[in-house]
């Protein structure tokens, strides 16, 4: 006899890449930053005096939200701090979609946001892209014909690394009634020539909500940091409703607030992140591997049918490097790769050219 909501039983739970014990290892299968946090957060966190342990931390992070506010132009009631930019997404249906709702998410994405629908018991909505993996026509039309609530979207785009305009996603959430939830996880590695922001969206619309995490461009997966930015309609529900009373702790506020402020460091992580994204690139390509452009800091690339995706992954695995295959619709033949240091790089096209001989 299960005790377990209907809903639960009936799940099956996200799987996490998997994480290897061995530092021998060449891990390139959870889209980690491979360089170091910034030296600042590390002395910050020398610095902790392991007697402040001793209470509860600020409540919302209220340091973290003036750095942050500061940082995208907005008050810090429309920042909030949460425990990695999952603990957002389960906030957002928490607080904003019914049960008999509907989610909408693209197909494929963040293979979370389906697992999140499912433990909130809403419906869900799951819309292809194109063949060219971009937004199908008439998007705006189907959420409203499909009475959607939420809509998410990771841009740019996880698992193939392309880029929506911030002009069509404005045009988008203003034709849209629900809430749109732009997954911004892997930002930073944007190329700053393109000029992209979206961060007008989240100051001028009331129904547009940013997703940023510490995870990717700070290098600080470990911690479990991140944070909404949004109007304070759509924050303020969740910081004191919802979310759950110390949410982030003591730790990971010094330890953020730090990070955002040496911004500049990360920042040469995430061009360093960017060269290697290229270099990577050609010589997939090189090798007969088609491999989309990415304006993240993974690669998705189409495995030859002579291989196989499933293969290939079982042969690196064997040779010590993990990447990432998906066993689903569209996926299947295609291996996504995330950027590593240059020397795992060079390391992983030399196994790959072993291999493929
Ligand atoms: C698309 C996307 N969104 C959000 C996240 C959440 O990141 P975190 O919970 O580490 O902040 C991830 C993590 O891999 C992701 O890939």
């Amino acid at each position: 006899m299960s005790f377990e909501r209907t809903n639960i039983s009936r799940m099956r739970g996200y799987t996490p890449g998997e994480q290897p014990d061995s530092p021998d290892i060449i891990k390139l299968n959870t889209n980690e930053n491979p360089y170091p946090p910034p030296a600042a957060v590390i002395d910050t966190l020398g610095a902790i005096d392991g007697a402040d342990l001793r209470r509860y931390p600020p409540p919302l992070a209220d340091d973290f939200r003036t750095v942050a506010g500061l940082m995208h132009g907005v008050a810090p009631e429309c920042i909030l701090p949460v425990n990695g930019g999952d603990e957002l997404l389960r906030l957002l249906l928490t607080t904003y979609v019914e049960p008999d709702e509907v989610l909408a998410i693209m197909q494929p994405s963040y293979s979370l946001y389906p697992v999140l629908a499912q433990i909130a018991g809403c419906r869900l909505l799951e819309i292809p892209l194109t063949e060219a993996w971009t937004m199908p026509a008439g998007l705006a039309e189907s959420l409203r014909r499909h009475r959607v609530k939420m809509l998410i979207l990771v841009n740019p785009h996880a698992p193939t690394g392309s880029l929506t305009p911030a002009a069509y996603l404005h045009e988008l959430a203003r034709e849209f009634d629900g809430i749109v939830v732009l997954d911004e996880a892997y930002a930073d590695f944007i190329d700053p020539e393109l000029g992209h922001d979206s961060m007008p969206l989240a100051r001028e619309l009331e129904n547009v909500l940013i997703l940023r995490t510490l995870s990717k461009g700070y290098s600080l997966a470990g911690l479990r940091f991140g944070y909404g930015i949004g109007p304070g309609d759509l924050i303020h529900p969740m910081a004191v409703k919802t979310r759950d009373s110390y949410n982030t702790d003591y730790i990971s506020q010094k330890l953020a607030k730090a990070a955002l402020e040496a911004r500049e460091a990360a920042a040469r992580s995430w061009q360093r992140v960017r060269r290697s994204r290229e270099w990577l690139r050609a010589e997939l390509v090189g090798l007969g591997i088609e491999t989309l452009p990415s304006q993240s800091n993974f690669l998705l690339a189409a495995i030859p049918e002579a291989v196989g995706a499933a293969k290939l992954y079982t042969a690196l695995k064997d040779h010590g490097i993990l990447v990432r295959h998906f066993a689903q619709p569209r996926l299947n033949d295609r291996l996504r790769i995330t950027v590593g240091s240059e020397t795992d790089n060079e390391i992983l096209i030399q196994k790959l050219r072993d291999i493929l001989q």
